[in-house]
């Protein structure tokens, strides 16, 4: 009976499936720009390589035939394969000219097979009120365990500017079904809410020489480049792993801590010191300030970390210690609360969790084997940022204000929320 029925099936076409073709647009994501008040960038796939890839868009209105109106852009396209004799095709199509604070509506395919009309919102082009949502570590079990924090931080903020991924997106960096899980948990929002993704150590995969031997040698995913499109504004050579963008009077610096990492730190001098706005903000994958084990990052911390207090940074976002952990400090790391200083967090999303090493007591909060979320809220005057367990529960908060000479004044805010601590391990006998 089963194997009749799948033979049944193979006998059908694939355009019998109405919810699906060869041609069909899927992860379909919205990527930052530079300058997303102007700019927007949209990649996607299909299983079949189309000839005129293109995306439609137009300025959103309630009245359904603003289609009429939509301007049709070409898509630029790139075949590859993507898993053992199995091909994808990937686009990318750039939206320029766009005005400010404005709704648009686009869709993307091939002048037949479409996608539906997806709305977004420009950023404006001054300082304004504005959150985003930042995730730790997504990386395992992805659609099993790690759609329900991408989905609940999207009911608690559907109107994020943008989601900001601190690396480790997925465990394997060229596994074509992960990157598929990562899509699928959080569906059509990636195409409406835009993507700022950095990469971790699982989006550098193992190189092979011509017998198929580790080399010892990694490199950037290749799903990476064809189905982001950050900006690629930063080093030369790390293109959309170390960039910038602005965004209502906030700059965003994204770094690359795989690779030269010594080689981004007058970049990153050059690009905080040019900073016209008032805030800013980095993202990159591991600490400064570790939180798991014995794990250290003396590079990352040794090249950055003075650069980043030297600007004061308001928050450095990151992940790869599978814990959660904030300490703000002027030097090194106390317990005390110190009222100003770059404050460094490290989250987690995903279910992979590890457990806390001397952070456990260094840092102002921390969490073992818990999912989090965080939602930032960014306005001229303040910076409010809040970490959600995966079941709603405020876990951590704080608030930050400009002083006049430049740093930045920490407010601690009580969360009502215990600290979630493994129990210890019972000691060796
Ligand atoms: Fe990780």
């Amino acid at each position: 009976m089963l194997l009749a029925a799948v033979a049944f099936s193979l006998l059908l076409p694939q355009s019998a499936n109405p919810d699906w073709t060869p041609e069909t647009p899927v992860r379909i994501l919205l990527n930052i720009t530079q300058d997303p008040a102007r700019t927007a960038t949209v990649t996607w796939r299909t299983a079949a390589e189309v000839k005129n890839p293109v995306a439609q868009i137009a300025v959103a209105s309630p009245d359904p035939r603003f289609v009429t109106d939509a301007l049709t852009v070409p898509a630029t396209a790139t075949t590859m394969v993507v898993a053992k004799s199995s091909q994808a095709s990937y686009y990318r199509v750039n939206f320029a000219d766009l005005k400010p604070g404005t709704e648009y509506s686009y869709r993307v395919g091939d002048g037949g097979t479409w996608s539906e009309w997806v709305h977004f919102s420009t950023a404006q082009d001054k300082p304004a009120p504005f959150s985003f949502i930042y995730f730790g570590d997504a990386q395992n079990e992805i659609k099993s365990l790690w759609s329900r924090t991408i989905r609940k931080a999207f009911r608690d903020l559907p109107y994020a500017a943008f989601m900001l991924h601190a690396g480790d997106l997925i465990n394997n960096a060229n596994a074509d079904n992960q990157w598929g899980e990562w899509f699928y948990a959080g569906g059509w929002t990636h195409a409406t809410i835009p993507t700022v993704a950095t990469p971790g150590n699982h989006e550098y995969g193992a190189v092979l020489d011509d017998k198929g031997a580790a080399t010892g040698k990694t490199l950037l995913s290749s799903f990476w480049n064809p189905q982001f499109a950050m900006p690629s504004n930063g080093v030369p050579g790390l293109e959309q792993t170390c960039y910038y963008f602005d965004y209502q009077g906030a700059r965003f610096i994204s770094l690359n801590s795989n690779e030269r990492v010594e080689e981004q730190a007058p970049w990153l001098d050059e690009i905080l010191e040019a900073n016209p706005h008032k805030w800013s903000f980095v993202t990159f994958h591991h600490p400064v300030y570790s939180t798991a084990g014995t794990r250290d990052n003396p590079k990352v911390r040794a090249s950055w970390g003075p650069i980043l207090q030297k600007h004061n940074v308001a928050i450095v976002m990151q992940g790869h210690d599978h814990t959660y952990g904030r300490v703000n400090v002027p030097i090194g790391v106390s317990k005390e609360d110190a009222k100003t200083g770059t404050v460094y967090t490290v989250s987690v999303s995903g279910p992979k969790m590890y457990r806390l090493g001397e952070a456990k007591k260094s840092m102002q909060r921390v969490a073992e084997y818990t999912q989090l979320y965080q939602l930032v809220r960014v306005s001229p005057d303040k910076v409010r940022y809040e970490a959600y367990t995966v079941t709603g529960e405020l876990y951590d908060a704080f608030e930050l204000r400009k002083n006049k000479n430049g740093t930045n004044r920490f407010i601690a805010v009580k969360v009502d929320s215990k600290q979630r601590l493994e129990p210890e391990a019972p000691a060796k006998k």
